[in-house]
């Protein structure tokens, strides 16, 4: 999955690269900073020593010596005033320069802390917000692994009203397992009329084709396996391949090996991935889901969390994730 949103202290990541919410003297702080040089040693102080400091929304690479990270690139967040004052351009800046030089470095994998989010004040929130803004970003481009490191569950939340809203949709929706049985049997049984439905809305300005090709073609999109409705769905979006894999922060290799096999089953986060990465209805997503051998359930949390973003026609699927992570539910992607 090219952006996971991970819990973990920063200076155990096995990655290319660490990235330090340093100041800029360089020489060293508390947070994240204190910790990334107590764990890599003295080596690290006196190569940052050497290299002058580093301006606000700049960033420099060092070697990641006792740390079991290869680099730690280095960068200076915006001090948090009121929003007014540039900060958020610098925020933006401190991820971008700090991408830019782990590409240059060659660099696969890279973690991020929240950066400012701490001592700089910058609210935790709208701190994540941009940091996967402009890290999606760059990953619409290029190939990397990047990983933004949450310390602590506290200091990750997303907004309060969204994070309410989901909780009372799980709420109205949660039903436990045989309560909702009956329901499922029946869910299972309505799609094949909503996707028929929903053959009907695909086809519905096809108005000149012939009874006989509809029925065809409907027939046949029953049949069809999961990969070829991707690749047909791809197709009917108009998107290439790579736009649609990388929308659904799934990596390059895994679409392939989809694309290659017609009978490939994938996991049902990944099947959904592709879902919201197509902006499928809900209909469509059960049709999707129904063809890879899963079903959208009312006794899961994660389920009914992709139905409340997709009944709110919201694709964002790092916002999905973020609201997953917030639910301690897994991530959508590969
Ligand atoms: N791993 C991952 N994240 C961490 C870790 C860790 N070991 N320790 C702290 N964090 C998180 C904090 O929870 C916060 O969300 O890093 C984020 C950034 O917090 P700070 O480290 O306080 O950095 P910042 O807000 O950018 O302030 C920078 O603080 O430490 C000094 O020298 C530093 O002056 C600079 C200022």
């Amino acid at each position: 999955m090219p952006l996971e949103i991970v819990r973990n202290d920063i200076t155990k990541m096995k990655v290319d690269a660490i990235v330090n919410a340093a100041n800029r003297s360089l020489l060293g702080g508390g947070g994240v900073d204190g910790a990334i040089h107590r764990a890599a040693g003295a080596g690290l102080l006196a190569e940052c020593r050497t290299l002058g400091g580093c301006k606000t929304g700049e960033a420099k690479i060092t070697g990641g010596y006792n740390l079991p990270a290869k680099h730690v690139i280095h960068t200076v967040g915006p001090i948090y005033e009121d929003g007014k004052h540039g900060e958020k351009a610098l925020l933006e800046s401190c991820y971008r320069k700090s991408l830019t030089l782990a590409k240059e470095q060659g660099c696969e994998t890279v973690a991020f802390p929240l950066i400012s989010s701490g001592v700089y004040g910058y609210p935790k929130d709208q701190a994540l917000k941009v940091a996967i803004d402009v890290i999606s970003g760059f990953l619409l481009e290029h190939e990397m692994t990047v990983y933004i490191v949450i310390f602590d569950k506290a200091a990750y939340r997303i907004s309060e009203k969204l994070f309410t809203d989901i909780a009372e949709y799980i709420d109205d929706n949660y039903v436990n397992e045989h309560t909702d049985y009956r329901r499922e049997s029946i869910r299972m049984r309505a799609p094949r009329q909503a996707s028929i439905g929903s053959f009907e809305a695909d086809f519905c300005e096809c108005k000149e084709m012939s009874v006989e090709d509809d029925l065809d073609i409907r027939i046949k999109q029953i049949d069809e396996s999961f990969s070829q409705m991707l690749l047909r769905k791809i197709d009917e979006k108009g998107i290439t391949d790579a736009q649609c894999y990388k929308k659904a922060n799934i990596d390059r290799k895994l679409f392939s090996k989809i694309r290659s096999d017609i009978h490939y089953k994938p996991s049902k986060p990944t099947a959904i991935a592709f879902a919201i990465s197509l902006e499928l209805s809900l209909e469509e997503t059960e049709d999707m889901l129904r063809k890879a051998g899963f079903a959208l359930s009312r006794s899961n949390k994660f389920d009914i969390i992709i139905e409340y973003f997709i009944s709110r026609g919201n694709y964002n699927i790092f916002e999905i994730n973020e609201a997953l992570f917030a639910f301690d539910q897994s991530l959508l992607g590969a």
